[in-house]
């Protein structure tokens, strides 16, 4: 069974639409493994978020994830992967289909309510940055 990683980020946890964000998971057959709210430290954004670290936008996307508790869930199903980015939506809010996530909760590029694995290897990658295998049911 495939499983993916899902950030519900300080925006979205700040406007209180966390379980509404869940229950779509959740509603497209997806089954929460763990959830988990924590508050970033910037070392720890500046980990996860590595691999974008010579981008332009790199600074205030770190800034940005600090700047708020998340919600941090591993997501189980068939196609968990592409399933849940189908649900987010384009990472710009503005170019987001209508019903997704992202065009239903996100404000802007930074604060677009939420991450997704972009790839099956990713996601394993993103999975134990967050996890231990003992928590993952
Ligand atoms: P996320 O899926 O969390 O992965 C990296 C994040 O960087 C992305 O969502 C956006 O919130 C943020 N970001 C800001 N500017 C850009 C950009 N120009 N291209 C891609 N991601 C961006």
């Amino acid at each position: 069974m495939e499983q993916t990683l899902s950030i519900i980020k300080p925006d979205a946890v700040a406007k209180n639409v966390v379980g509404q964000i869940l229950a779509r998971f959740e509603a497209a057959g997806l089954r929460i493994a763990t959830t988990t709210k924590m508050q970033l430290s910037q070392a720890d954004a500046e980990a996860f978020y590595a691999v974008h670290a010579a981008r332009p936008f790199f600074k205030d996307l770190v800034e940005f994830m600090i700047s708020g508790p998340v919600v941090v869930t591993v997501l189980e199903g068939e196609n968990a992967m592409a399933i849940n980015r189908d649900l987010m939506g384009a990472t710009n809010p503005a170019e987001a289909a209508p019903g997704t996530i992202r065009a239903d909760f996100a404000d802007s590029i930074d604060a677009n309510a939420v991450h997704g694995s972009d790839s099956v290897e990713n996601a394993s990658n993103e999975i134990n940055f967050f996890f231990a295998q003992r928590e993952i049911y």
